[in-house]
């Protein structure tokens, strides 16, 4: 059975999506904790309300090093074999990177590498493109720069607002991330070098 931490620091609907699927997957794929670094995190109640084990890890009580470690203890205290970030919006350092190397999914609100880091929606509307989507990438030390492993396209309409384009996005990203991560439990994704190889 696959082992995931969720790091999340908001809504937590990528959260949500992933816990509804891994209720009905057959792989085997599991949440076995929830972490965020946002005490008023709706992610915090969404895990609760499905019994996972979900904790608050305060970034501001010591240094960034530090709390990347409590981190990392916390998910290998809950023996977790896949790192999801899942809303989560804070770089990870390279002690959290190398504990858990190769093994750290993101889901980003673009077609990577176009718009990276924040605002991808309005970054995607002021620069005029006609699509954008979302990609699931393994996550490295840059901002948005880790091999990608999937994407789905949505059209960027005349009219859109941000926020209508954001949540055509969002529709695919709960379609998308737990897609790639019943992949994963299956052991269709490998890493070589930056490519991703997927074997569907
Ligand atoms: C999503 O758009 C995700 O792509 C981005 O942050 C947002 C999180 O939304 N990284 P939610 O907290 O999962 O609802």
């Amino acid at each position: 059975m696959l082992r995931l931490g969720v790091l999340a620091s908001g809504r937590g609907s990528n959260l949500e999506a992933l816990l509804k699927s891994c209720d009905k997957s057959k792989n085997g794929a599991r949440i076995a904790v929830v972490l965020t670094d946002n005490p008023k995190a709706k992610a915090l109640t969404i895990a609760q309300e499905y019994n996972v084990p979900a904790f608050f890890v305060d970034p501001k009580a010591c240094s960034k090093a530090e709390f990347n470690q409590s981190l990392v203890s916390r998910l290998k205290t809950y023996d977790v074999d896949l790192v999801v970030l899942a809303g989560y919006m804070r770089i990870l350092d390279s002690g959290f990177i190398q504990a858990f190397s190769g093994k750290v999914i993101n889901i980003h609100p673009s077609l990577l590498p176009a718009f990276p880091g924040l605002n991808a929606q309005r970054q995607a509307l002021t620069s005029g493109v006609k699509y954008s989507g979302c990609t699931v990438h393994y996550v490295d030390e840059g901002m948005d720069t880790g091999p990608i492993i999937a994407q789905a396209v949505v059209p960027v309409l005349p009219e859109d607002t941000e926020e209508e384009l954001a949540q055509r996005i969002l529709a695919e990203e709960h379609i998308l991330l737990p897609k790639v991560v019943d992949w994963i439990a299956e052991g269709k994704v490998r890493l070589q070098g930056r490519k991703v190889i997927i074997n569907n």
